[in-house]
């Protein structure tokens, strides 16, 4: 980020932006500098407000492609009274040695997601995992459980969630025997973008419906917890094809065993959702791996839906790469964060870089409400403020 912060009286002029005597700007896609002054290594990650301190947890990468699997600390968290200088807090979520480990040093942790939880007084941590030396076939949800913020998080189980339960309103005796073998026979692929299934698959709407017995598919992830204090998960599942809201139990370790489906067959990764007024809003990206694509918004009254597709609320060009918004300006939506007791939200997004996925960079921006929909206007310098 930020932390350019300038000594003098004087105003100076740094890259394309000015910047004014004591203040921190947010600059997009730059280096941010934690309080070792070493860039955040904190991707796909989230922020939690707790006792007057942000909590940032997010994916540690090392150098090199070898980046894009985890290793040692799988979960890195930052602490922050403003949003804007970091405190480096170690490994939430380390890595076990252990080869068997859903863990694993190797194995794929993504996207972590922190909630506190007030009635148990825990931290739960979500995440999509992934089987060392498996891919991403497992398609697993892990689920880490802490006593303070910084951890450690220790591993609560790693699996496809909702097992042998139906969505809600499904009624299995509408589906044909036809639907329900080709619900089998995709449940079992090993590839959902061979073009020998892919266009099939890709019109197909009941393959969750073979996933019965194994559970559901778990990828791209993100927790959103509502108004009244009840949680929800919501991944990328069906080989990223369609979206799952699961609401949680009230100690937001597992599935209530509602679950229901939405942005069917609209291929939708990188959920990031928060609520304003009336409308809940999600955020979320095309799948092109670790490519970037244009950004979609999707709106509702109610989490159960109908939900409604909007355009691309990304606006600009990214003054650092010269990306525009129809890419996202090079990046990948992750999180927003409602600033607590303020009308104000903070979209998050990733530049991954898989050539070197230690050297990824943030976008954050703040979010422009406009009647019953928002924008977010890509901006190279602002501040915070008071958060
Ligand atoms: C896109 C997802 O959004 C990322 O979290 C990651 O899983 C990459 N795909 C891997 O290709």
């Amino acid at each position: 980020m930020i932390k350019k912060t300038v000594v003098m009286l004087a105003m100076a002029t740094l890259g394309s932006a000015v910047v004014v005597a004591g203040e921190s700007l947010v600059r997009s896609a730059e280096i941010w500098p934690d309080n070792n002054g070493v860039h955040i290594n904190a991707h796909g990650g989230g922020v939690i407000v707790h006792e007057g301190r942000f909590w940032w947890y997010g994916e540690h990468k090392i150098d090199g492609k070898a980046g894009n699997n985890a290793h040692g600390a799988a979960v890195h968290v930052y602490s922050s009274k403003d949003l804007v200088h970091w405190q480096d807090e170690g490994a939430a979520l380390t890595c076990s040695a252990d080869h068997e480990s859903p863990i694993a040093d190797g194995s794929v942790i993504e996207r972590p997601k922190v909630v506190y939880c007030k009635k148990t007084g825990k931290f739960v941590m979500y995440f999509h995992n992934e089987l060392r030396g498996k891919g991403y076939t497992a398609a697993h949800l892990g689920v880490a459980i802490a006593d303070r913020p910084q951890g450690p998080f220790k591993l609560v189980r790693s699996e496809r969630p909702n097992k042998g339960l139906l969505p809600e309103g499904f009624n299995a005796s509408s589906l044909s025997a036809d639907d329900k073998a080709k619900a089998e026979k995709f449940a079992a692929i090993s590839n959902p973008w061979d073009p020998a299934v892919h266009p099939e698959l890709s019109k197909f709407p009941y393959t969750f419906y073979g996933m019965l017995k194994t559970g559901q598919m778990s990828q791209d992830q993100t927790v959103f917890i509502d108004d009244d204090g009840k949680a929800y998960h919501i991944c990328a599942s069906e080989y990223d094809a369609t979206l799952h809201f699961t609401e949680l139990t009230d100690d937001y370790l597992h599935s209530s065993g509602k679950w229901w489906r939405v942005a069917i067959n609209d291929y939708t990764e990188a959920p990031a959702v928060c609520k304003r007024g009336e409308w809940y809003y999600l955020i979320g990206s095309g799948c092109t791996g670790w490519k970037p694509n244009k950004a979609r918004l999707y709106r509702a009254k109610n989490l159960r839906g109908p939900w409604e597709r909007l355009g691309n609320p990304c606006e600009g060009t990214n003054t650092v790469t010269g990306q525009s918004a129809d890419l996202t300006w090079g990046g990948q939506s992750t999180f927003i964060l409602k600033l607590p007791g303020k009308d104000r939200y903070i979209a998050m997004f990733d530049i991954w870089r898989p050539e070197n996925a230690i050297d990824g960079r943030y976008v954050w921006l703040p979010i422009e409400f406009k009647e019953d929909s928002l924008t977010i206007p890509w901006k190279a310098a602002w501040s915070i403020g008071e958060p």
